[in-house]
């Protein structure tokens, strides 16, 4: 692969939370899931698990102990600072409409693995967390990166860490004490394009041997694009199905 090629799959590599309920193939999900077993990890620890979901009462159960946790997600939104508040609650897509979407595979990570890293690391949490949590991360990764080659739509719903909904799937699907969630992958064919990405401008973010006070952003550009970036995120997950796609 060229680097233009792959350029063009992480620009195009997109969040899209509008789902067919059309299913897709088994072979699509080995694949995905084939790719992210690839990802690198911490001291190759690889300490990831995939559990799919595809029955729909499963499906129905993990989308209704999120939308439960809104309710309290909401009710925190009112805590957030002035200049920083949204006049309507953002981000929450109150139609779920990964409900519908055929393949969910939640990524856990097997705590035990950590007996793998070096003691150094081990024995100092942070490091020992950020490397575990960044390998799982890895692995997410490569799972979208795959499905964007495969046609498919795909949506993050970390929610599934949640303490509640972590522990109401645990009981459900019977997951084992040492596997933690890290994320939970929807998968689907899609029912909209994704709409242009606010990206940040690359000046003031690269710094070459010297970091100058005129190339770093002022707490007002953070400030400022934070709040850009939360109504350019809202958007993405209110957005209705594109009716030409679905057909
Ligand atoms: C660590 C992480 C967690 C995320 N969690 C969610 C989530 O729970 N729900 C969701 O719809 N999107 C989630 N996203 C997706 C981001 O909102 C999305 O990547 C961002 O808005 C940029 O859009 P793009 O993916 O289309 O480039 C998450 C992304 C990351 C990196």
């Amino acid at each position: 692969m060229d680097y233009d090629s792959f350029l063009e799959l992480a620009k195009t590599r997109r969040s899209v939370r509008r789902f067919k309920p059309d299913p897709i193939p088994d072979e699509y999900v080995d694949k995905i899931i084939e790719a992210a077993r690839w990802a690198p990890s911490g001291y190759n620890t690889q300490p990831w698990d995939f559990v799919v979901v595809k029955d729909k009462k499963i499906k129905d159960s993990i989308t209704q102990w999120v939308g439960k946790y809104w309710a309290a997600a909401i009710e925190m939104e009112e805590t957030r600072e002035f200049g920083q508040k949204q006049g309507d609650f953002p981000w929450h897509d109150e139609d779920m409409d990964f409900r519908i979407a055929p393949v969910y595979i939640i990524l856990y990570g097997d705590t035990r693995t950590k007996i793998g890293l070096p003691m150094f690391i081990r024995h100092y949490p942070n490091l020992r967390e950020s490397i575990y949590n960044s390998s799982l991360a890895n692995a997410f990764m490569y799972m979208l990166l795959a499905a964007q080659t495969l046609g498919l739509a795909a949506q993050w719903v970390s929610l599934i860490a949640e303490p509640y909904i972590h522990c109401m799937v645990k009981d459900l699907l019977n997951i084992p004490r040492e596997l933690e969630p890290y994320d939970m992958l929807v998968l689907g064919y899609p029912a909209l394009k994704p709409r242009p990405k606010l990206l940040r401008p690359s000046d003031k973010m690269v710094h070459h041997d010297y970091c100058s006070q005129e190339e770093f952003r002022t707490d007002e550009e953070v400030n400022d694009f934070a709040r850009r970036t939360v109504t350019w995120t809202t958007a993405t997950h209110r957005r209705g199905v594109d009716k030409k796609m679905v057909g």
